[in-house]
């Protein structure tokens, strides 16, 4: 049975697309939890959304640290809260490529979600929805054919991607990536990882009704998208939103304005 008051939690909240998406979230009435990393930028975030509709709370959470990921679970286990809607929206991309680079983006980008998706499941509702905020940067087409055989095996475990994901690190530390088809772009590679998380995951939670897609925003005006880019947050937003609502049934899929994108 639905409750009456939603609850959505949006990470990275405090600025870009996840603050949009959270002020798109509690004009729909739901209760929003601002995940951040810094606390304070997380209260001024709220500041600005108040009036917005919906209620608002701040949870502190880096989501590159394992440690304040299982806090965040823990408190939520603890006040028996039931989480409607997650949206993995905390991301980074540097500049520059080199291991430090590699190790840092695939660490926020791709074990940040997969980890808080996993520790947040004993909160999440059984109709609810996780949703990946994703990029068409990270479509297969940036891999070698070999490679993106692997990352398509319908036998690839959660176990076999990351170790998939290490090697792109490990050969990035002995300067073969190029040689080994990965491309040289950390953030493209830890999107199409949690892209491949979304299709080996979805089934396995379509069992409790829990719904998981990833969705490309488009290229939009913020701090990572740049003043030049082709859409405004509240666009990019409204693509990221529309995979969180309950009405949206489709699940393991790959979206942008709501309509299915290649991989
Ligand atoms: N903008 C685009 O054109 C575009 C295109 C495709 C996909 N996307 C995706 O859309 C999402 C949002 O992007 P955006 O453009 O809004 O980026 P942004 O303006 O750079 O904002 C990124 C947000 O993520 C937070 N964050 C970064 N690392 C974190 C960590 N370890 N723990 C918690 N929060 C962390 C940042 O917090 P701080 O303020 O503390 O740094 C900030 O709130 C990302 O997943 C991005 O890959 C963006």
């Amino acid at each position: 049975m639905s409750r009456e008051i939603q609850t959505a939690l949006v990470t990275g909240a405090n600025r870009g697309l996840g603050l949009e998406t959270a002020r798109q979230l509690a004009a729909r009435g739901f209760r929003v939890l601002l995940a951040c990393r810094d606390r304070r930028k997380g209260i001024a975030a709220a500041e600005k959304l108040r009036g917005s509709g919906g209620s608002l709370e701040v949870e502190e959470l880096d989501v590159s640290d394992p440690r304040s990921v299982a806090a965040l679970a823990a408190r939520l286990r603890a006040s028996r809260r039931t989480i409607d809607a997650l949206v993995n929206n905390a991301a980074i991309a540097l500049d520059g490529f080199n291991l430090d680079v590699a190790r840092r983006t695939i660490d926020t980008n791709f074990y940040g979600p997969v980890r808080l998706s996993e520790a947040l499941l004993p909160s999440m509702s059984d109709s609810g929805s996780i949703v990946m905020v994703s990029s068409g940067a990270g479509e297969l087409s940036i891999l070698s054919p070999a490679l993106r055989k692997r990352f398509l095996d319908r036998s690839l475990t959660r176990e076999g991607l990351s170790a998939l994901v290490e090697r792109f690190v490990d050969h990035v530390r002995r300067g073969r990536h190029e040689a080994e088809g990965w491309p040289t772009s950390a953030y493209g590679v830890s999107k199409a990882g949690l892209n491949a998380y979304v299709r080996i995951l979805a089934p396995e939670l379509a069992a409790r009704g829990i719904r998981l897609n990833a969705v490309c925003p488009g290229w939009v005006r913020t701090d990572m998208g740049g003043a030049g880019a082709s859409r405004s947050v509240a666009e990019g937003a409204s693509s990221i939103v529309w995979a969180a609502l309950a009405e949206t049934r489709e699940s393991g899929g790959f979206f942008r304005d709501g309509k299915p994108i290649p991989w």
